[in-house]
């Protein structure tokens, strides 16, 4: 395994996250593809002793039970300190007011929420899921710097939105002398490359790390564009995402012909591909079989030509905001 440190920070990730949105109680919350906790357990564990130390859940993720999921795993694992634990606050944890968003009664709720159900008392990396419009950005920021006060978390970073509204958070934060954020998680694959337009230059002047979500674009890039899984049949909010069918066929064929001619699978060229790009610090790669876990580890050490990297990225066209 490859080791970064995240950002500018002197925190040491390895260069694969394991996603944990794949593991959780698939009648609980909007996934219902996900993996029970017998079906995860060994997924994650792999991951570990294959030298992961980086994980990434969410409060919201299968209401709450990918948390619990994966703080059973850490608790027999036994080995807290040696891991790096991030998991998200935002989405609608109950009915009614003040059961979603950012302000400061959520956060310091939802904080302490995450910890019991993860088994712990400090997670590494408390990350916003999204920006909140109804919240101001001064409420949210202060929060977070008290969670990071309070020892309950080392770092915080955050998720999908506009680069100006990161920007803001960020001046935000340092106006105040509060705590600021030390990563991005966005949307960015082969199919949906927007974010090198603003938000990956922004992180990266910033110093900020990129660990992109969905970076086989939940699955499309490592199987030909009409196959199906129970995932993608299922997968409500990944029906919102990929929305220029010819455009992303042809980028998925390309992947084809470069995974044929290296007699490698399409996911290790997707990943690889994404690897080669120096503001990515880690992609966060969802994991459902033992071999999807292999084909990561095995695309740290595949590397593309330039030639390669130009025709996985000749046939994409801009596309519309996808995944805020
Ligand atoms: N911040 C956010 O808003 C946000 C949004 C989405 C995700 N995330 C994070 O990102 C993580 C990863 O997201 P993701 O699961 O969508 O990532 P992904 O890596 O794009 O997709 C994973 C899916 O691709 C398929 N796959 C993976 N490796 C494969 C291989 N070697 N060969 C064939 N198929 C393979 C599997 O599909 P099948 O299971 O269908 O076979 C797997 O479930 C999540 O767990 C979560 O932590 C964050």
């Amino acid at each position: 395994m490859e080791y970064r440190k995240l950002g500018r920070t002197g925190l040491d990730v390895s260069r694969l996250c394991l996603g944990c949105m794949t593991y959780g109680e698939s009648a609980r919350g909007n996934h219902a593809w996900t993996l029970d906790e017998a079906s995860s357990r060994p997924l994650i564990l792999k991951a570990l002793d294959a030298g992961i130390n980086f994980l990434d859940t969410a409060n919201v993720y299968s209401d709450g039970t990918s948390e619990e999921f994966v703080g059973r795993v850490l608790k027999d694992y036994g080995q807290r300190d040696r891991i790096v634990l991030a998991t998200k606050v935002h989405g609608r944890m109950h009915v009614g007011p003040n059961g979603m968003g950012l302000s400061r009664k959520a956060i310091m709720a939802e904080i302490d929420h995450s910890l019991r159900r993860l088994g712990t008392d400090y997670v590494d990396l408390y990350q916003i899921h999204r920006w909140d419009p109804t919240t101001p950005i001064e409420e949210t920021m202060e929060a977070l710097h008290d969670v990071v006060k309070a020892g309950k978390a080392r770092y915080i970073g955050a998720s999908s939105m506009y680069a100006w509204q990161f920007a803001k958070a960020q001046h935000v934060a340092e106006r105040h002398g509060w705590t600021r954020f030390v990563s991005m998680q966005n949307h960015y694959n082969l199919l949906y490359r927007e974010e090198e337009r603003e938000m990956m230059p922004l992180c990266q002047d910033m110093g900020v790390a990129v660990i992109p979500w969905s970076p086989l674009a939940r699955g499309r890039l490592t199987r030909a564009w009409d196959e199906a899984t129970e995932r993608t049949r299922t997968d409500a909010f990944g029906k919102t995402l990929y929305k220029v069918p010819d455009a992303d066929r042809r980028v998925v064929e390309a992947v084809a012909t470069v995974a044929e001619r290296r007699g490698v699978p399409k996911a290790q060229v997707a990943l690889a591909w994404m690897l080669s790009k120096p503001f990515v610090t880690a992609p966060i790669i969802g994991a459902s079989k033992p071999d999807h876990l292999d084909d990561a580890v095995a695309a740290l050490s595949l590397q593309l030509s330039t030639e390669e990297i130009a025709a996985l990225e000749e046939h994409y066209v801009p596309h519309a905001v996808a995944g805020h």
